[in-house]
């Protein structure tokens, strides 16, 4: 596990979009598999900022969201595909056919799972996943006490998830309470994890998943496990890292190309 710590979420989510930046000129046809809420919103900015000023093209690249909510359309203004069109792939050279987001509004919720996860093999497998962090230590919607081996399904939000999320919707409407989001398990298998996290309200579950025991009361904790895995922490959200001094110093010492 690589932890990075940044001065400033800023600077951290340009870090985050020169990485994936790298896959991309690296491999063309990569396979990226995205997050979304309030975190990643800098790091799509500075890849569409990449995509007009310096020619990153994505298209040859196929994408992969951890979740999405149930019941909701994929035009509605809380969806995770609206989301995702409003801030990347409608800003972007990406191919329509090559994204795919959850179905919200699938009938046959266990075949549209089955079917999520045949597509990421079909596609190769995921080279390079982004992750947000939940403040209880979720990733996707992976709450805890989610099975550490789990593939594409339906989960439950807890009630503090649902108030956190509720900022994205629309004033008076209930955020919904079931998702489907790519298993513990299938996010395992990305070849690199990228995990992002700033801002004071994330630094107890950063502690807990870089430092604390490996459990499924903090699902991100399973990333200790990842043969690849970077955490991108500001000041901030690293600050109950017991670590932190040695991590800083990890990352200085580092040549610059193994800083890639
Ligand atoms: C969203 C997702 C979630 C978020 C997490 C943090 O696709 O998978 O795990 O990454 O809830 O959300 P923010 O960035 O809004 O704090």
């Amino acid at each position: 596990m690589e932890v990075i710590l940044v001065e400033t979420g800023q600077e951290g989510a340009l870090l985050a979009a020169h990485l994936i930046a790298r896959q991309v000129r690296l491999r063309p046809d990569s396979v990226l598999g995205l997050a979304t809420g309030a975190t990643p919103i800098p790091i799509y900015a500075e890849l569409v900022r990449m995509h007009r000023e310096e020619g990153l093209s994505f298209r040859r690249v196929s994408t992969f969201n951890l979740d999405e909510y149930v019941g909701l359309a994929s035009d509605h203004p809380a969806s995770y595909r609206r989301y995702m069109q409003e801030h990347l792939f409608g800003r972007v050279d990406l191919a329509p056919e090559r994204t795919h987001v959850p179905d919200g509004l699938a009938q046959d919720i266990p075949a549209c799972c089955a079917r999520y996860e045949e597509q990421i093999r079909m596609a190769g497998g995921v080279d390079l996943q982004l992750l947000g962090l939940g403040q209880d230590g979720h990733i996707g919607f992976n709450e805890p006490s989610s099975s550490l081996a789990s593939r594409t399904r339906l989960k439950t939000l807890t009630p503090h998830t649902v108030a956190a999320n509720r900022p994205g919707f629309p004033p008076g409407e209930a955020v919904p309470r079931h998702v489907l989001t790519m298993g513990i398990g299938t996010i395992m298998e990305a070849r690199r994890c990228l995990l992002v996290a700033f801002g004071a309200r994330k630094a107890s579950a950063v502690a807990r998943m870089v430092e604390g025991p490996l459990t499924a009361m903090v699902p991100a904790s399973i990333l200790q496990m990842h043969p690849c895995a970077t955490i991108l922490v500001d000041e901030a959200a690293g600050r109950r890292l017991r670590m932190r001094r040695y991590y800083l110093d990890v990352y200085r010492r580092k040549p610059d190309w193994q800083k890639e």
